[in-house]
């Protein structure tokens, strides 16, 4: 594998790769466990929205000119109601917290550390933006669903190394269509969250 070089996305930059990232979203999120058959409109639109609110970043992960992966986060206050609505209930005061929206890498060039690269230079932009914690949200599947596959890994092991835990009870849910299916529908998401350290 060639290197992969790591670059934040603003600007004109940002706009000229959306599409490329809207359709890696929709490569990636098809497979277990997310299943989502996704709208390549819808996609553009939704993540040029994130990119647009105060403070959001999209990281690129590129092999030469081409995008094989991007990550996101953005201020929680900025997301939608779904997702602070747990918080708010807890009375968190959501401007302490970052949203990492989530992370896409194209599956040959998994396993060199992009990943975790897409963590670092997330939390170290959620610090210099002021925040103290940081939280994202993943899909709650059965062990037994009939569509996981036999060798799936859970990222749990990833997302637990790199200090996150899974807080019980705080949940929400979000809707997308499953491939297969005509009309969306509502998942469990379960939030994992972690305190930032300004070391
Ligand atoms: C999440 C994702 C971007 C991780 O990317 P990656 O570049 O393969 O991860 P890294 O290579 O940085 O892995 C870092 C470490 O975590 C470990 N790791 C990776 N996946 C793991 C897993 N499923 N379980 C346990 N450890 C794991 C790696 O072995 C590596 O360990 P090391 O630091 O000791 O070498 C990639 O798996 C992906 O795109 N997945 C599909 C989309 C998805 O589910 N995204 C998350 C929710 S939005």
């Amino acid at each position: 594998m060639s290197a992969i070089r790591i670059e934040a996305l603003t600007g004109a930059r940002l706009k000229a790769h959306l599409p490329d990232v809207a359709r890696l979203r929709i490569e990636v999120f098809r497979a277990f466990p997310y299943l989502y058959d996704g709208d390549l409109d819808y996609e553009a639109r939704y993540i040029q929205a994130f990119a647009a609110s105060a403070n959001a970043l999209v990281v690129g992960a590129f092999d030469g000119d081409e995008i094989v992966g991007a990550s996101t986060a953005a201020p929680l206050a900025t997301q939608m109601d779904e997702v602070t609505a747990p918080f708010r209930s807890r009375s968190e005061d959501l401007s302490r917290w970052f949203y990492f929206g989530e992370s896409v890498l194209r599956e040959r060039y998994r396993g060199h550390g992009v990943g975790a690269r897409f963590f670092e230079e997330r939390e170290a932009h959620a610090l210099r933006s002021g925040a103290a914690e940081v939280a994202f949200c993943a899909v709650a599947r059965a062990g037994d669903h009939p569509l996981r596959p036999q060798d799936y890994q859970p990222l749990d092991g990833f997302w637990r190394k790199r200090g996150y835990a899974p807080v019980p009870g705080l949940t929400c849910s979000i809707a997308w269509k499953e491939i297969g299916a005509r009309e969306e529908t509502a998942k469990p998401m379960q939030f994992w969250t972690k305190r930032l350290s300004r070391s």
